[in-house]
């Protein structure tokens, strides 16, 4: 939008030259030239501008329909096999120990599709700015330390090695510790979840500059190059991730939403052996 202006200068002195008032014209009608260039130029301007404006809108609208579509394609799969599970204890069909293994199915998909729905609405309020963050001053040595401890079964049982590399004089972020705690889950999670037996994981913090910067880094797979920035959009998975043990594609978005929230920023590191995900949070009193 901050283009419109220098483009309708830049087009008025370009009209103005091209006109070049000629020789036998009087100043008020050169004026009145000018003046037309002016006004033409001024609307082509706006016509640039409103283009923009109009690009935009429909930009937002878009993801707002992909949103849409992913969330109902993901609620319908669960809600399909409910269906026919309780079809199947109603009809009497299932009996016995197979209507005891529906009930247990049915619990596992209302928890699936509970814990989907919280977690969209988790990240529709913090992106509509609803939630109010208590900062205070974290040591992110021990909250590392204790989300590590909190994720050490689940990557035993994978045969992934787990640990942390912190500073010996420790770091302190100005944040909402349970919330990135949250963060620092998710994306320990996605590093356990893609990485091989034998494999490791690694989660390292540092202070830099005002802020502080943590990494979760793995030697896993990787995701492939160009998929840097949609990794974060809500509901997208990369095609290993559909099917089997997969979340719903939830977690970096909401990452991003609550280390944008404290101001902070997350991306990809390029060019490593796997995967690196980066975040950084405001320093404590920086
Ligand atoms: N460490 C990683 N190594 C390889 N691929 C990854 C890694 N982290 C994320 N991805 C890819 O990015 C996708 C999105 O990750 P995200 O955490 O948002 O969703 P998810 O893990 O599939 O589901 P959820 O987090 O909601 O349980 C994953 O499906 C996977 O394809
Ligand atoms: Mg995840």
């Amino acid at each position: 939008m901050k283009r419109a202006a220098p483009i309708a200068l830049a087009a008025f002195l370009a009209g103005a030259a091209a006109v070049a008032v000629p020789s036998g014209m009087g100043a008020v009608q050169a004026l009145l030239v000018l003046l037309a260039v002016g006004a033409a130029a001024l609307a082509a301007a706006l016509a640039v501008r409103f283009a923009m404006e109009e690009r935009a809108r429909r930009e937002v609208e878009e993801a707002r329909r992909a949103l849409v579509a992913a969330a109902s394609h993901d609620l319908r799969t669960p809600l399909a096999s409910l269906r026919l599970l309780v079809d199947a204890i109603e009809d009497g069909v299932a009996t016995g120990e197979t209507r005891d293994r529906y009930l247990a199915e049915i619990r596992t998909h209302v928890a699936v599709l509970s814990d989907l729905i919280d977690d969209l609405f988790e990240l529709s309020r913090i992106e509509a700015g609803e939630i109010t963050w208590s900062l205070r001053q974290v040591e992110l040595g021990e909250l590392i330390g204790e989300t590590v401890a909190a994720m050490r079964a689940p990557a035993e049982q994978r045969g992934v090695r787990l640990g942390a590399e912190l500073p010996a004089a420790g770091v302190r972020a100005e944040a909402d510790a349970e919330k990135i705690q949250r963060v620092l889950f998710n994306l320990i999670q996605n590093a356990i979840r893609h990485t091989p037996a034998d494999g490791s994981v690694t989660v390292r913090a540092r202070p830099r500059g005002g802020e502080v910067e943590v990494e979760v880094r793995d030697d896993g797979e990787g995701i492939p190059a160009g998929d840097g920035e949609r990794v974060f959009e809500a509901f997208y998975r990369g095609d290993a991730s559909r099917g089997e043990d997969g979340g719903a594609g939830l977690g970096l978005a909401i990452s991003r939403a609550i280390v944008e929230g404290h101001g902070g920023r997350i991306w990809l590191e390029d060019g490593m052996r796997g995967t690196t995900v980066r975040f950084t949070l405001p320093a404590a009193g920086g």
